[in-house]
Formats: C-alpha cells, sequence, structure tokens
C-alpha cells in the first residue's frame, strides 16, 4: 500500500461503476460539485484519493486514473442503502438544506453512518505517511475526523463541507448532533462554504457541547481547532480553454441549429435533486408562455436533470413529477418540430457541457438551497466573449461572489418571472460589464486558489500547498 503525505478522503471517488443498458460495467465520471473542484487539484499533486468507487461489488483495485491515485472503500448493498441513502441523503441532506424535504430519523442508518465512517477512518490512516495532511469532504463523513484523530494523532486534518451548514434551530432536531459535533472537531480546521455556516457551527458547539467557540476558533479537548469560510470554486482555465476548443465551438453552432434557430436559448443544469428548484423554474417558464411574454418559436428552454440518488423515495418522486410537468408544458405550448422545452436526462461530458453553455443566452440557476454550485461558475467561465446572461438565485453559495448576476428569489414566483423576463430583455452592454465583473473575480477566486487558501491556513508548515501547480 503506497503511502502519501496528503490524502483526500471522500465518500465519492470521480469514477462511477455504473452498468450499461447491455448488462457491461463500465466506468463514467461521477456527478456533482465535489469531483468537479477536486479532480483537477488532484490531476497535479501528488496525492491519494481515498473514496467509493460506485457499485456494491468487491472493490475494485483502480489503477491511476487521469494521473490520480485512488484508494477504493467497498461498500455492500446495505451499507449503501443505509449509510448512502439513509443516513446521508435521506437524514443529512435534506435536514442541511432548510429541511425543503422532510429529514427522516433511523436508528438502524446512525449506526450505519459510524461504521462506514470508522472503514474511511482506517483507510485514510493506512494510506497516510507519518505526519501527513488528511483532507476529509462532506457530510457523507462528519465523524472521520475525531476516528481519524484517535488513531493517528501524528496527521494535520481538515474537513470541509461543501454543502450549506444549517441553523441551530434546524440542526438540534438532529437525534446525534453531540456526536456529529464532536466527529468535526476532531479536525484542525473545519471549512465551510460560506460565513455564515462557520457562525452556525461554533453557536451550535457552545450550546450543544458547552465549549468557548467564536466562528474562527473552538476549543476541545485542550485542543484549538480552527474555523472559517473557504467558498469552492473552478478550474477557470479549463473551462475557458475547453470554450475556445474549435470542435466546442462547431458543436454549440450545431446546437443552436438544432434548437431551430431561436432568437434565445435559457439553459439550466442540474443534478434532478429536490433542491435545485426544477419544478418551481418549469412553473415559471409555463405561465410566461401562458401569459404571452415567451413565445415558443422565439425562445427554447434547455433543461438537462441528471438522475441522482436513484432509489432514494424523494428522489424518485421528484423525477416523475418534474417528467409529468414537462410533458404538460409540451403537450400545451409546443408544435411539431418545436417543444417549448428540451429535456435532457443525460450525463454530459465537460466538452458537450461547454457548448451548451456557449450556447446558452440566459442562464437560469435557480435553487431553493445549495452550498454553492458550480454550474453558475462553469458558465460566466465558459462565457469567453463576455456576454451572456446569468439568472441566479441567492439561496446558492455563489450569489456572495457572484453579485453581478441577477439574483432572484426561487420561492417567489412573480419575482422569478419578472427576473426571467428581464434577462430575456437585457441590454447587451449591461449584460457585458456584469459578465465581466464576474470572470474577473473567478479568475481570481479559481479552484487553486480555493485549494491555497484552506491547505495554507490547515499545513501551517506550508509544505502541501506549495505542491499546487
Ligand atoms: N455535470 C456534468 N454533466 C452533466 C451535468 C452536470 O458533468 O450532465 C457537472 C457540472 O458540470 C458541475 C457538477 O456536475 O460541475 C454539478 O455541480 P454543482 O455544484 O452545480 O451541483 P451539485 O450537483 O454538486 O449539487
Ligand atoms: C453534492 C455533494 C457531493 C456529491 C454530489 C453528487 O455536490 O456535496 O458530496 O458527491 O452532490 O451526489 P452523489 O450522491 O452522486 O455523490
Amino acid at each position: 500500500m503506497r503511502q502519501s503525505s496528503l490524502v483526500v478522503v471522500s465518500n465519492r471517488l470521480p469514477v462511477d461503476d455504473s452498468v450499461a443498458p447491455d448488462g457491461v460495467c463500465e466506468w463514467r465520471r461521477s456527478p456533482g460539485g465535489l469531483v468537479t473542484a477536486l479532480h483537477p487539484l488532484l490531476q497535479h499533486m501528488p496525492a491519494t484519493w481515498v473514496g467509493w468507487a460506485g457499485g456494491t461489488g468487491p472493490a475494485p483495485t483502480l489503477a491511476d486514473i487521469d494521473g490520480v491515485h485512488m484508494h477504493t472503500v467497498p461498500l455492500s448493498h446495505e451499507d449503501v442503502q443505509d449509510h448512502y441513502e439513509g443516513f446521508a441523503n435521506s437524514t443529512l441532506w435534506p435536514l442541511f438544506h432548510d429541511a425543503v424535504e422532510q429529514p427522516v430519523y433511523h436508528r438502524r442508518w446512525w449506526e450505519a453512518y459510524q461504521r462506514i465512517n470508522q472503514r474511511f477512518a482506517d483507510a485514510a490512516a493506512e494510506a497516510a505517511e507519518p505526519g501527513a495532511v488528511v483532507w476529509v469532504q462532506d457530510y457523507h463523513l462528519q465523524l472521520v475526523p475525531a476516528l481519524l484523530r484517535a488513531q493517528r494523532p501524528d496527521l494535520r486534518i481538515g474537513f470541509f463541507l461543501h454543502v450549506p451548514f444549517p441553523p441551530p434551530e434546524l440542526f438540534m432536531q438532529l437525534p446525534k448532533r453531540a456526536e456529529l459535533l464532536l466527529g468535526m472537531l476532531g479536525a484542525d480546521l473545519v471549512g465551510f462554504q460560506r460565513a455564515q455556516a462557520a457562525h452556525n457551527f461554533a453557536q451550535l458547539a457552545a450550546k450543544v457541547l458547552n465549549v468557548p467557540a467564536t466562528d474562527d476558533q473552538i476549543s476541545v479537548d485542550g485542543r484549538e481547532v480552527h474555523v472559517g469560510a473557504f467558498p469552492v470554486s473552478i478550474d477557470m482555465a479549463e473551462m475557458e480553454a475547453l470554450a475556445r476548443r474549435p470542435d466546442v465551438v462547431a458543436r454549440a453552432q450545431q446546437l443552436r441549429h438544432d434548437l431551430g434557430n431561436p432568437q434565445q436559448v435559457i439553459l439550466s443544469v442540474d443534478r434532478m435533486d429536490y433542491t435545485k428548484g426544477i419544478e418551481q423554474r418549469l412553473k415559471a417558464y409555463s405561465e410566461l408562455i401562458a401569459d404571452g411574454h415567451v413565445k415558443v418559436r422565439d425562445t427554447v428552454l434547455v433543461q438537462v436533470a441528471v438522475p441522482t440518488r436513484e432509489r432514494v423515495g424523494q428522489y424518485q418522486i421528484l423525477r416523475e413529477r418534474v417528467e409529468r410537468e414537462v410533458g404538460r408544458i409540451n403537450g400545451e405550448f409546443g408544435r411539431v418540430g418545436e417543444p417549448a422545452i428540451h429535456y435532457l436526462t443525460q450525463h454530459f461530458d465537460r466538452a458537450e457541457l461547454a457548448a451548451l453553455y456557449r450556447v446558452a443566452d440566459v442562464m437560469a440557476v435557480t435553487p431553493l438551497r445549495d452550498g454553492m454550485n458550480l454550474v453558475a461558475k462553469e458558465y460566466v467561465a465558459a462565457r469567453v466573449d463576455d456576454d451572456g446572461i446569468l439568472v441566479l438565485s441567492e439561496f446558492a453559495g455563489a450569489a456572495a461572489e457572484l453579485s453581478q448576476a441577477y439574483l432572484v428569489n426561487p420561492h417567489d414566483l412573480d419575482g422569478l418571472k419578472l427576473t426571467l423576463i428581464q434577462a430575456l430583455r437585457a441590454e447587451p452592454a449591461d449584460g457585458t460589464n456584469r459578465m465581466r465583473a464576474m470572470r474577473a473575480h473567478l479568475r481570481q477566486h479559481d479552484i487553486r486558489a480555493w485549494a491555497r487558501d484552506y491547505l495554507t491556513t490547515l499545513d501551517q508548515t506550508g509544505s502541501v500547498a506549495a505542491r499546487l501547480t
């Protein structure tokens, strides 16, 4: 077993073991913002990435893929059911996203959460060389920092939460709230997307654990744990380069042609998740057509909704509702060869996404709650001609940085409709000014700046951050 001086631990690895319709097992890039953020970093740094490779069979031995060294943690069918689909995605995920769906509590899921966190901690301990930095990611693994410290006090341990951290009145619902806080406090540095989350965490530590806590620092077991906000980002240069590639430019032209050369294209790209506000957006769009503000011949909506967590009931119900609504809208307002909504549930690769971003005159990113939302940042990165309008939910972490977007409250249907109309009618010069400002921000705050900022705060010797290229 190879040991590394930097070990990243996340539930997801960048590869997902999926079974094709013909029954053949195939590898594909796994979905979601965590992988988008970490993959370009780990391609260029000597490190080990510990995680689950999807699937429930015996752990595949993965060679280095794309220059990333991976160490897989196998999960059985029962582990996936109780840990990933259960405690992580039916308890924590809804609770941390404002309980927009009802969180579910089961004692069996908590047992699985502890067991699987122990397994990830053991795998990280095996992969870390003496004195290494171990960087634990996201809500699936909140107990890992403390479990790892118990067996490897020599390590420098970081924890970063990609999703929102809820206010005390929501977190207090959790039957195991003290255990989860103590798990995270096993780290030397606990990082969040936004300062409000760090504040919520400090308040909870003081209230539940009765320890001295400020928004920057918490004292526990005679140690000082640092706390802070580190908004995650994207590989801006990679997306810009992709958007400029001649084949991507040609593909964008082809897409516009295939869409019927409309005057305007609105695009949304989401995992099919109830936090993303897909139903609210569809309702707003359908009312805009019904009111006559949008003409189907002139404007098209392209909605990419990649299925996710498909065995969890709340996700199955959402998909059924979205598909019924898309069918209703197309049935009511579409014409032969001219659907009102182009609805796609496929997972697109980076080049196809870049072409879609290039073709979108308006990008509608309207989640009800989102830790960051990297799709919004990718759209800005892909607009190399400084044009295009971003409509962005106030409840996405990205709104704190991309303040020049057309910000909107997605719960306010009339406000959402109005903002979409304003976006469709925006003056090009106004759009350009806003886009330039957002692009300048992202150039300064790309994924390397995020990692450098976090790792220099965590590893005061600076030796790990210095290896970032
Ligand atoms: N994504 C992708 N292919 C698709 C749809 C989405 O690669 O067909 C990627 C997208 O480019 C982005 C990520 O999935 O990098 C979604 O991240 P985001 O932070 O927006 O939301 P999350 O899915 O993590 O909640
Ligand atoms: C969000 C989470 C990630 C997760 C991703 C995709 O971004 O913060 O931890 O990997 O969604 O979800 P999945 O359940 O497919 O891993």
